[in-house]
């Protein structure tokens, strides 16, 4: 196991910001020293532009840009040429369903979801139902969204012909079935496609094992740079699949009747200049995250929320909304202990802010989660391996004084 306050020692917001305790972690991360070295060192030492240059710098950049899909097949667990660089979860998300609409599915089939997602895990194949008839239709899940693989099993029937769903959801971190649905959504003869966003970054993740046909994560999650996502897919589905986006760097060749050859799978998903110092970043990030252990952070993680959770049950006026959940964000509201009215989330974020903790509020992207918890204003506050005890203790502190008369309107 790592020490959380040598481990704390890699991350300057800390030190410039003595006494923020931040707990939005599901939003997005800090970065560690290496990554940040790794991006300045691009901009200080060797700016040049990749797959271009025919000069030492550029060289060397089309060495670390291509070399960083080692470090994520290290990460998943797959080959270098399965991983795509997007700009982030988001675009991976659309490249499948683009690919699915284009390539693997057909009108009338249905796309299997669950109404715990994050927007980009469902409008996406919104718009396919309007736009090219697909259908989309919903896995029954807990009051905690999570599925059981029995009622995953019912769901199926054979007109569906894709899944999707997040592993971890990103508000109540409902870690789902993954490897057992591939094995019966394959077995029904649908594909599996994987939002990673709030696994990749917390818990080890093996897509040979899980057998996915698709996983997208984004890296400002996992203590990367902002706007770089990974697309993974099986290495035979990629090669089958035309991306959204053409331009440079992405074709082999073009001519004037229109004809084009594209490159191979995985720069065929490429198109344009890409974020080079976020991958190169990247890389960085996922080295660091594998040098701590993704065993090690699942398991300080999911004390650390234990630990939190048990402190929240103990509060009277909270209204908490996932503490059978093991994994991810703790997501609640809170009473007003005087009158017993539910307290507007964004005051009592607000009320936390002026305390120093950071957390977020509102619904979270997943605007039909309220389906499942009735509500859709809540408080959540999503851990990382660098968030301490100490911290959960003076949080949990503050979350006990909220109340309408110190919390309203304090956000504006
Ligand atoms: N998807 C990110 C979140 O859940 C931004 O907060």
């Amino acid at each position: 196991m790592f020490n959380v306050n040598k481990v704390r020692g890699d991350f300057p917001m800390f030190r410039n910001n003595p006494d923020l305790i931040y707990f939005d972690n599901a939003a997005t991360t800090l970065k560690p020293q290496p990554v940040i070295d790794a991006v300045t060192d691009f901009y200080t030492k060797h700016t040049s532009n990749v797959h271009r240059g025919d000069y030492g710098i550029a060289v060397t950049n089309d060495r670390l840009y291509d070399g960083a899909r080692k470090s994520f097949a290290r990460l998943i667990h797959c080959e270098p040429d399965e991983i795509a660089y997007t700009h982030n979860v988001t675009q991976s998300l659309n490249e499948v369903a683009y690919a699915m609409q284009h390539t693997f599915l057909k009108p009338g089939d249905v796309v299997l979801t669950t109404k715990a997602e994050h927007a980009s895990c469902l409008l996406p194949w919104f718009r396919m139902e309007k736009e090219y008839g697909i259908r989309v239709e919903y896995i029954p899940t807990d009051g905690e969204a999570r599925i059981s693989i029995d009622d995953f099993k019912k769901a199926l029937h054979p007109g569906v012909k894709a899944v999707c769903v997040a592993q971890m959801t990103n508000v109540l971190g409902s870690v789902q079935p993954i490897r057992e649905m591939t094995k019966a959504a394959h077995a029904a003869g649908a594909y599996m496609i994987v939002d990673g966003a709030q696994s990749v970054p917390h818990l080890p993740v093996d897509v040979k094992d899980l057998d996915v046909d698709f996983l997208c994560f984004s890296v400002h999650k996992m203590c990367g740079p902002s706007g770089v996502g990974i697309l993974y897919g099986k290495k035979e589905l990629l090669d089958r699949m035309d991306p959204q986006m053409l331009g440079g760097d992405m074709n082999a060749r073009f001519e004037d009747d229109g004809s084009m050859i594209l490159k191979e799978t995985p720069v065929k998903f490429e198109a344009g200049t890409p974020n080079i110092e976020g991958v190169i970043g990247a890389a960085a990030a996922a080295d660091y995250l594998l040098s701590l252990g993704m065993d090690n952070i699942e398991a300080y993680e999911m004390e650390l929320r234990r630990y939190f959770c048990e402190k929240m049950l103990k509060l009277d006026n909270v209204v908490l909304y996932n503490p059978d959940n093991e994994h991810g964000p703790i997501d609640f509201n809170v009473k007003d202990p005087k009158s017993g009215k539910m307290i507007f989330a964004q005051d009592a974020a607000g009320y936390l802010a002026a305390k120093n903790v950071a957390v977020r509020s509102g619904n979270h992207c997943a605007k039909i989660l309220h389906h499942i918890i009735g509500t859709d204003q809540t408080v959540r506050a999503s851990l990382y391996f660098y968030n301490t005890k100490e911290e959960v203790d003076r949080a949990v502190q503050v979350i006990s004084e909220v109340s309408l008369e110190n919390a309203v309107g304090i956000f504006f």
